[in-house]
């Protein structure tokens, strides 16, 4: 899913109208409400999760969310299964295989202050049966911001690790888990006959070890980790588990989530509170929230609240990002009794921190020039911890930016970053200025190569018009390189720019002639890193032909469209002779892509630089695939959804799920009214009792499943 500007800017317009109230808005039909709400949210979500780019506060987001829900109570009939609030934030990829959890993986619901965690008191009380003066202890403990898994342990072994995923199943890490110190590989759960747990808990890196990590990549010279939240969880993803010991991760667990003996029965009963459980887990040799300092079981919701605040204003000194608390009610017979919803438990809530906020003087502008030569302006700050990371420049992001906060050099500042990620400049303090601040002067010729700078209308950049600026082609070069381009292993920035001040590449062809046996003398490389560069480079030649049309770095040109183009070429200089309706006659490519991708074949110089690489081994004719992947038309489950569950025997999940795709089939990942087809495995759980309970969901087994493909 990918979004136009102008759509970007509308969903953005109307989300800020909807937290402002505004009436027209708010007096159209339900219906229309509904899919706006839906429409603005998925939206955000996508900047969040996919793009790591979020443009509103988590605080933002989740009014939204709360629209929606809220909307949602008053008309059950628009809850559909692809509702947002039907489901749990999904992070699963195909890298790392999927595993069901034995329990889902549920989220919380948030709060932002005193009245808000009163006003949850009084709900689970009227839940309860309670009286509103009686009192409901609470186990409070951090809220940590890192990444969430669930561990299992079998006879007293741990046997898997699983992310969250989509709540229901996640992507198994078992080797990374392994890798992290602080997980132990085996617990007696045995001497409580306990023979299979899950436990929950959330992967971390210390703020100081974040700033080591960082300090040494800036000395290598490679890419900076954004925030400690990033480095855990991309830790957990990591292919080589030794990397992952590397990061110094810690696993801190929060839930005793599932436990049972050889004979399947439950045996949390066996132990009745929250804390109690902590303190078992303690006991068996878990790094778990500390009593009295990381937690504390609370007699009321005031003493709740209190130690909440204590801990809101102590946060910057604790050596780990937390980006709020949590509540839950102690004892499990009353967190039974109160239940829970698809997406949260009812006895259980996020105390939010507020968004964390300094000041810093401003000190200068500097403009960064990119692969199309757009002029982004960066402030630097005089360095300044915010939420454990030292800050000392922040994207002011065009020359609007400026203006609109009137911002000037020399001008104090207010920054936050709001939930996480990326920092932003909420305002100047205008009070604070003694008159020596100086206006920011955009500047009207090219940092680079001193190219006047024109704007497009419509634009929010100012771009260098010069194709040829040596900063924009440095950026071509490293965009050429890069993973979604030709994907060239052990290629990074850092080395392009040595590269580039040895004189070896000046242009794209160059990356291949490079010669390896004088890369190999070159300090902090040697014999055998030159040679895997030259198995990385020989393999990206072969790449199929939408890589190289990606890596031209074309206006607009994304992934997605040079596919649509590859699909309908032998060779890529064939283009040269395509015109501008050729273009536009294929479904999806619009007017820009195709002036835009014409004008780059209209130039003979390109065609040159092409026809240089195709004479140095790089593949410019279509390969297989380049070719699109035809629809599915026919085949025994056609138009139909499955869903697998269990163990299956006779082949792994992810092939079970291509061959339902070949014969017909889309998956899906819960049981609904949504569901036609159910295959179970051996051990099928909760998922089985759900379709069975439907009565409309066909159940087979995997023999049948193999039976009827075929
Ligand atoms: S309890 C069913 N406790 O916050 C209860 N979660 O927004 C849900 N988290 O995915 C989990 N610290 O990754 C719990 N002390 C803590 C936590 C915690 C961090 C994360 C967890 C969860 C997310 C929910």
């Amino acid at each position: 899913m990918t979004y136009s500007s102008p759509v970007q800017k509308e969903l953005v317009n109307r989300s800020k109208a909807y937290l402002e109230g505004d009436a027209a808005l708010l007096a159209q039909s339900p219906a229309i409400r509904n899919a706006q709400l839906r429409e603005m949210i998925v939206f955000h979500e996508w900047r969040y999760y996919i793009h790591n780019d979020p443009v509103l506060s988590d605080f933002e987001y989740d009014q939204l969310y709360k629209m929606l829900e809220a909307l949602e109570k008053d008309y059950p009939e628009f809850i559909t299964a692809d509702s947002p609030t039907q489901r749990v934030s999904s992070d699963v990829s195909n890298d790392f295989p999927t595993v069901p959890h034995l329990t889902p993986m549920l989220s919380l619901a948030n709060s932002y202050n005193a009245e808000d965690l009163q006003e949850f008191d009084q709900q689970v009380k009227r839940m309860l049966n309670m009286a509103e003066d009686e009192d409901i202890v609470y186990a409070v403990e951090p809220k940590f911001d890192g990444g969430s898994v669930a561990l299992v342990y079998e006879n007293d072994q741990l046997v898997r690790a699983a992310t969250r995923g989509n709540g229901q199943e996640g992507e198994e890490m078992t080797a990374n888990a392994r890798a992290i110190r602080s997980v132990p590989l085996s617990a007696s759960f045995s001497d409580l006959n306990i023979s299979k747990v899950e436990l929950r808990g959330e992967v971390l890196i210390r703020k100081d070890k974040f700033e080591a990590i960082n300090k040494k990549r800036a000395a290598e010279g490679i890419s900076l980790f954004a925030n400690p939240r990033n480095t855990a969880t991309g830790g957990l993803r990591m292919k080589d588990p030794r990397e992952v010991a590397d990061r110094n991760l810690e696993a801190f667990l929060y839930t005793l989530g599932y436990a049972t003996n050889d004979a399947g029965e439950n045996k949390l009963d066996a132990i009745p509170t929250h804390y109690e459980s902590l303190d078992l887990l303690e006991k068996l040799g878990f790094k778990v929230p500390i009593d009295g300092k990381e937690r504390k079981l609370c007699k009321n919701i005031q003493e709740v609240i209190e130690f909440c605040t204590t801990w809101e204003n102590g946060r910057e000194a604790y050596a780990y990002e937390v980006d709020g608390m949590v509540v839950k009610v102690n004892d499990r017979t009353l967190q039974e009794r109160a239940g829970h919803t698809s997406h949260h438990p009812r006895w259980a809530i996020a105390y939010k921190f507020a968004a964390k906020q300094a000041t810093t003087k401003l000190d200068a502008v500097e403009y960064q020039i990119g692969k199309i030569g757009s002029i982004t302006p960066v402030a630097k700050v005089a360095p300044v911890s915010l939420a454990g990371v030292t800050i000392s420049s922040i994207s002011l992001h065009n020359e609007d930016f400026i203006s609109e906060k009137d911002l000037r050099l020399g001008d104090t500042v207010l920054i936050e970053r709001a939930g996480d990620v990326i920092p932003y400049i909420v305002k100047a303090l205008d009070d604070l200025r003694d008159g020596s601040e100086l206006p920011i002067v955009f500047p009207d010729k090219c940092p680079s190569c001193a190219t006047p700078l024109i704007r497009e209308e419509g634009e929010a950049a100012w771009r260098c018009p010069n194709y040829e600026c040596p900063a924009q082609v440095l950026q071509r070069i490293i965009f050429h390189v890069s993973k979604p381009a030709m994907n060239i292993d052990g290629l990074g920035r850092s080395i392009v720019e040595r590269f580039m001040e040895q004189g070896w590449v000046k242009t794209l062809p160059d990356i291949y002639r490079l010669e390896y046996d004088k890369i190999a003398q070159l300090e902090g490389f040697g014999p055998k890193s030159a040679t895997n560069l030259r198995a990385a480079i020989d393999e990206a030649k072969q790449n199929p032909i939408y890589r190289l049309l990606h890596s031209l770095s074309i206006h607009h040109l994304g992934k997605k469209i040079s596919k649509l183009l590859a699909a309908e070429l032998e060779h890529v200089l064939q283009l040269k002779d395509w015109t501008y309706d050729d273009y536009v006659h294929i479904k999806d490519v619009g007017p820009t892509v195709a002036e835009n991708v014409s004008a780059y074949f209209s130039d003979p110089a390109n065609i040159a630089m092409l026809e240089e690489l195709e004479a140095l081994g790089v593949n410019l004719t279509a390969t297989e695939a380049d070719q699109p992947v035809a629809a599915v038309t026919e085949g025994p489950f056609l138009g139909k959804t499955i869903l697998f569950t269990g163990k299956l025997l006779q082949m792994s999940r992810k092939e079970a799920q291509e061959k339902a795709v070949a014969a017909g089939a889309k998956n899906i990942s819960a049981v609904s009214g949504n569901l036609d087809i159910l295959v179970v495995g051996e051990k099928a759980g909760s998922k089985l009792k759900k379709a069975q309970a439907l009565g409309t969901v066909k159940i087979m087994t995997e023999d049948e499943f193999l039976a009827q493909i075929g």
